[in-house]
């Protein structure tokens, strides 16, 4: 892709803005403020990526998902219409959509271009580590889930540390993102010991 002009970049930034500072299930405008701030540190130590594309993939890798719209088609529509009004041509649109679509969890696949494994690597590791403890507890609260239990351990928030944040220190991509992501790893391992010792009263 061609240089992306700050023009489309802050086409962009307005279409998305809006509409992520109305979600409150973890993708709200502090989540995109902390993977671009994560992905521009993780390209600049592994000294790789363009600033631009990591942005604009930044700001798109949430808002096509159907979760965060009524359904996948009205998600694919969204999408598409926010990186058309910002003047992207045909074959600049298609790879946004495949590598800004390739970066979620859920999709289980890897981004083809450099930038779009760092911000992978970025949104993987905002959803572990002191913050990623903080988003799940936030997710479970408006979800109305139980912290724990003991007997009916589906839909609790720690079971979703064993379902997915204690697998995702295996998934990084880069080597920053790796070892960022094994001091993360052990803090959560550290913080779920704690509060089962203290569930149970032994601590
Ligand atoms: P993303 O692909 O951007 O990481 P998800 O939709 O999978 O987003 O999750 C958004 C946030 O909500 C993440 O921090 C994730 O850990 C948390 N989350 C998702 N599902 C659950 C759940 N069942 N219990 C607790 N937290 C959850
Ligand atoms: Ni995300």
């Amino acid at each position: 892709m061609k240089m992306i002009s700050d023009d489309r970049l802050s086409s962009i930034y307005q279409s998305v803005k809006t509409f992520y500072d109305e979600d409150h299930t973890g993708h709200g405008w502090d989540h995109i403020v902390r993977v671009e701030r994560l992905a521009l540190k993780i390209a600049g130590i592994e000294n790789e990526g363009n600033e631009s594309l990591i942005r604009l993939l930044v700001y798109l890798h949430d808002a096509g998902d159907a979760k965060l719209h009524n359904d996948q088609q009205a998600a694919d529509e969204f999408l598409m219409n926010i990186i058309r009004k910002a003047g992207f041509n045909e074959s600049e649109t298609q790879l946004l959509l495949s590598e800004s679509g390739a970066i979620g969890f859920s999709k289980a696949k890897t981004p083809e271009t450099v930038e779009g494994r760092i911000v992978q690597d970025a949104d993987r590791l905002d959803a572990i580590g002191a913050v990623g403890i903080a988003r799940a507890f936030t997710y479970g609260a408006v979800k109305r889930n139980a912290f724990y239990s003991e007997h009916q351990p589906e839909d609790t928030v720690i079971q979703h540390f064993y379902d997915k944040l204690l697998t995702l220190r295996d998934r990084m991509n880069t080597k920053t993102a790796i070892k960022i992501a094994h001091e993360r790893h052990r803090f959560m391992e550290q913080f779920i010991g704690q509060f089962i010792k203290e569930w149970n009263g032994k601590k």
